[in-house]
């Protein structure tokens, strides 16, 4: 799909990069070139994403940290710059796509719980963000950030049952579209992916905890399938790459078509056999 040296030179950092669509996006990077910063809680993914990505041939580090600490996040940025032997590691790129969400009635969360989800994902992002567009700013040099959301975010509309995340993934897109005004003079571009159902462990053992749910969820989909990580990463290839450099402040939605089909009032007739329509149209034609 796109020039192997597409992202050629580029230094990508990725949160929760040694996992699901990190890892994904991490592998697909690499073979186009870039050199990858892998950031995450666990290390033992960490590191074996980072092999794989050097087994292409492309360089790779590693460094774990929580990402809702600052200081830790300095420190991973201090690493990046020790494996990478420039100022912060030569890192032109962020992808924010570490997060946090389970399935949950809100009146049974605690405060914790509220707290643990907008830590990762709106504070987390923004530590990273922050951490990053200063470094850029003070060095005159341009940057990208991506952040992964969700379509309740993009959609503006919220879902029950994962409150905090809705909560806190509205609140990164705020982010992205007031900072890709705030940064533009400084060449810093920011954009968003909203991403559908993509089956990873990480995401489907909270979100779709059975195989009853998981089939209840794919017939529900308008396509009948779910996402394909590689479907995503490459729309992240194109987002963070020169060739999408007047994309700024967007969101682009991939999900086969699933918000939508919610948002529709009469799109529950995507169910309505064909016996029902012959059946609707023979009493209009009489
Ligand atoms: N339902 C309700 N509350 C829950 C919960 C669930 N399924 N899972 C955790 N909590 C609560 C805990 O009870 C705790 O609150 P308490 O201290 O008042 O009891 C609070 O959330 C924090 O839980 P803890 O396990 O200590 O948090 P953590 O910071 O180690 O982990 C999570 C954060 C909960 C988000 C964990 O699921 C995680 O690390 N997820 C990362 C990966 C992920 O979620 N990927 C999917 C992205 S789509």
């Amino acid at each position: 799909m796109f020039q192997t040296d597409l992202l050629e030179g580029r230094t990508i950092l990725i949160t929760g990069g040694g996992t699901g669509l990190g890892r994904a996006m991490a592998l697909r990077f690499a073979e186009l070139g870039a050199g990858l910063f892998l950031v995450g809680r666990r290390e033992d993914p960490l590191e074996q994403t980072a092999n794989d990505i050097r087994a292409k041939g492309a360089r790779a580090a590693w460094f774990s940290a929580d990402i809702r600490d600052f200081a830790a996040v300095e420190q991973a940025l201090a690493a990046a710059e020790r494996e990478f032997g420039r100022p912060f590691g030569g890192i032109d790129t962020l992808v924010n796509n570490a997060a946090g969400n389970f399935i949950a009635r809100t009146e049974k969360l605690s405060p914790n719980a509220f707290n643990s989800i907008v830590e990762i994902v709106l504070h987390g992002t923004f530590h990273c963000t922050l951490a990053l567009g200063r470094r850029w700013i003070e060095a005159k040099q341009p940057g990208t950030v991506l952040s992964i959301v969700t379509t309740y975010a993009a959609a503006n509309c919220g879902s029950g049952f994962v409150v905090p995340s809705a909560c806190a993934k509205s609140g990164v897109l705020a982010m992205t579209r007031s900072l890709a005004i705030e940064w533009a003079p400084h060449q810093i571009r920011l954009n968003a992916i909203a991403p559908g159902p993509f089956p990873t462990e990480g995401a489907f053992s909270r979100l779709v905890p059975s195989k009853e749910l998981e089939e209840r969820a794919r017939n529900h989909h308008p396509m009948k399938r779910f996402g394909r990580p590689e479907e995503l990463a490459n729309l992240a290839a194109y987002l963070v790459s020169e060739q999408a450099g007047y994309v700024n402040g967007e969101c682009v939605v991939i999900d086969g078509g699933e918000w939508l089909r919610g948002a529709g009032e009469f799109n529950h007739f995507l169910d309505l056999p064909g016996s029902a329509w012959d059946a609707m149209e023979a009493t209009r034609q009489k």
